[in-house]
């Protein structure tokens, strides 16, 4: 009989249910890549909970009955679903805080609050309803945080047995807001912690304080949450959890992701058949309205418009190219300022710039297929799929050295690179990128070892289970 680890995974968002950002692409990807690692020693009983957002689209969901939670005087309803996704239960949470706020994140911090407070708690007492006792309770962001707290201060007010925890960190900087008046209302105190004062009411680091293990979506990310620069005011309390501190990068769906048989493309191709590559790029300029000029080096960006992912700085340093020969697309919503700026440079340039202000995923795969070079100069990125995404494709990407970029982008032989966050550093590595796009062979051995490289969920998954077997105590 194999051994089961049971693992509760919980996250705001998750394809192909619900999706806003990077999160949704992880907590649609890991948990399955977790499961399939089971085998006739170990089986992986990885089972993920999501909020039912009015948005989700589920089918086939089975009510799994009404329970309450206890709040002040008063008790809240808490209505819970199951669907089962490729043989994986996956659980709703529906309820008033969960309904009274429209959309995944709202501006209003509060509706916030209480949602994430309310599901985070739900979704643990939701295990004891249907009998199923989780060895591992893995979290992601502030959003599910609360549960990794209300199952340490449980466990020490009730004497119940020790669950593990697993807190990933996807992007330090959002930690909620203040909840310490919710906790309370919930029945939870606030515990004496060794968090800085402003933060022991905020549900991110209540959880990291709780947690057995942190794991930030990349090693380098791991290490920068660590400084003064990127800890956002956290890095000597996660300086002083020492080695349950860790990166462990994300995978790409590669299934998805595959330019072999993307049906956005107008022609597929692989790594054997990079010639066929072309006609995309041609395609691509036709669709856009730009001249279709084989030769000329064509950039993109595919981004959120957010100053975290340096548009600024691409902005900037196309303007300081006037002289060079180039062409440059970009796609992605987000900062009015910074879609304004965009508009701005493509009436600088209209015979060059393209800008597309929307959300567009079939666009976007064209646009790795059928582009150069990829622009991502983030000024801090936790990991980032983009950059995996387009090496994939072919694409070559010209990156910051942050976090994950610095951990999936290698200079010279798979991307470029380069530190400094200014306009004229990333001019500097556009150009060395020019350089090597002329020197036909050398341009393709680039973009060969990108889409060479392995960057499936199944070496990533199979840390996270080592590490759920180094913190689940016997
Ligand atoms: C956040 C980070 C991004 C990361 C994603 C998934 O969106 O900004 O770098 O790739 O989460 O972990």
């Amino acid at each position: 009989m194999p051994k089961t680890i049971n693992v509760l995974f919980l996250a705001a968002e998750a394809e192909p249910f619900i999706k806003v950002g990077g999160l949704g692409d992880v907590a649609g990807s890991l948990p399955r890549a977790l499961r399939a690692l089971s085998n006739e020693d170990i089986k992986l009983d990885v089972r993920l909970v999501l909020p039912y957002h009015p948005a989700v689209k589920a089918d086939n969901l089975k009510p799994l009955g009404m329970f309450s939670l206890v709040r002040g005087a008063a008790e809240i309803q808490v209505e819970a679903f199951e669907t089962v996704l490729h043989g994986m239960p996956v659980y709703f949470i529906g309820g008033e805080p969960i309904r009274a706020n429209g959309s995944v994140y709202s501006l209003d911090a509060n509706l916030d609050a209480e949602k994430y407070a309310f599901f985070s708690f739900a979704a643990l007492e939701l295990t004891r309803q249907i009998n199923w006792a989780p060895d591992v309770i893995h979290g992601n962001d502030w959003h599910t945080a609360l549960s990794m707290y209300a199952s340490l201060t449980k466990r020490w007010e009730e004497g119940s047995r020790h669950v593990a925890s697993v807190l990933t960190l996807h992007n330090l900087p959002f930690m909620g807001p203040n909840v310490s008046e919710i906790v309370e209302s919930y029945g939870l105190k606030l515990a004496q912690t060794d968090l800085p004062d402003w933060a022991r009411v905020m549900p991110l680091p209540l959880g990291l304080w709780a947690s057995d293990a942190i794991v930030a979506v990349s090693p380098t990310y791991g290490k920068e949450i660590l400084t003064q620069e990127y800890g956002c005011g956290l890095d000597e309390f996660l300086r002083s959890r020492g080695e349950s501190v860790s990166g462990i990068l994300n995978g790409l769906d590669t299934a998805s992701f595959n330019p072999a048989d993307d049906t956005a493309l107008g022609v597929n191709f692989d790594i054997n058949t990079l010639e066929k590559r072309a006609a995309n790029k041609g395609l691509l300029q036709e669709r856009l309205g730009l001249p279709r000029e084989p030769e000329t080096p064509l950039l993109a960006m595919v981004s959120r418009m957010d100053v975290q992912k340096g548009v600024d700085l691409v902005f900037a340093a196309l303007k300081n190219m006037k002289k060079s020969n180039w062409q440059a697309i970009i796609l992605g919503t987000g900062d009015p300022k910074l879609e304004e700026a965009a508009m701005k440079l493509q009436e600088l340039f209209p015979e060059r710039v393209k800008v597309e202000t929307r959300y567009d995923a079939g666009l976007a795969r064209q646009i790795y297929a059928g582009s150069d070079m990829f622009l991502m100069p983030s000024r801090y990125e936790p990991c980032g799929l983009s950059q995996m995404i387009s090496m994939r494709y072919g694409c070559v990407p010209i990156v910051r050295a942050a976090g994950g970029l610095n951990d999936t982008v290698i200079h010279n032989k798979t991307g470029f690179v380069f530190e400094k966050i200014h306009h004229m550093s990333l001019v500097a590595a556009i150009n060395s990128a020019f350089k090597v796009y002329a020197e036909r062979e050398q341009w393709q051995a680039i973009q060969r070892a990108g889409m060479a490289q392995d960057l499936s969920w199944e070496s990533s998954a199979k840390k996270y289970l080592e590490l759920y077997q180094s913190i689940i105590k016997s």
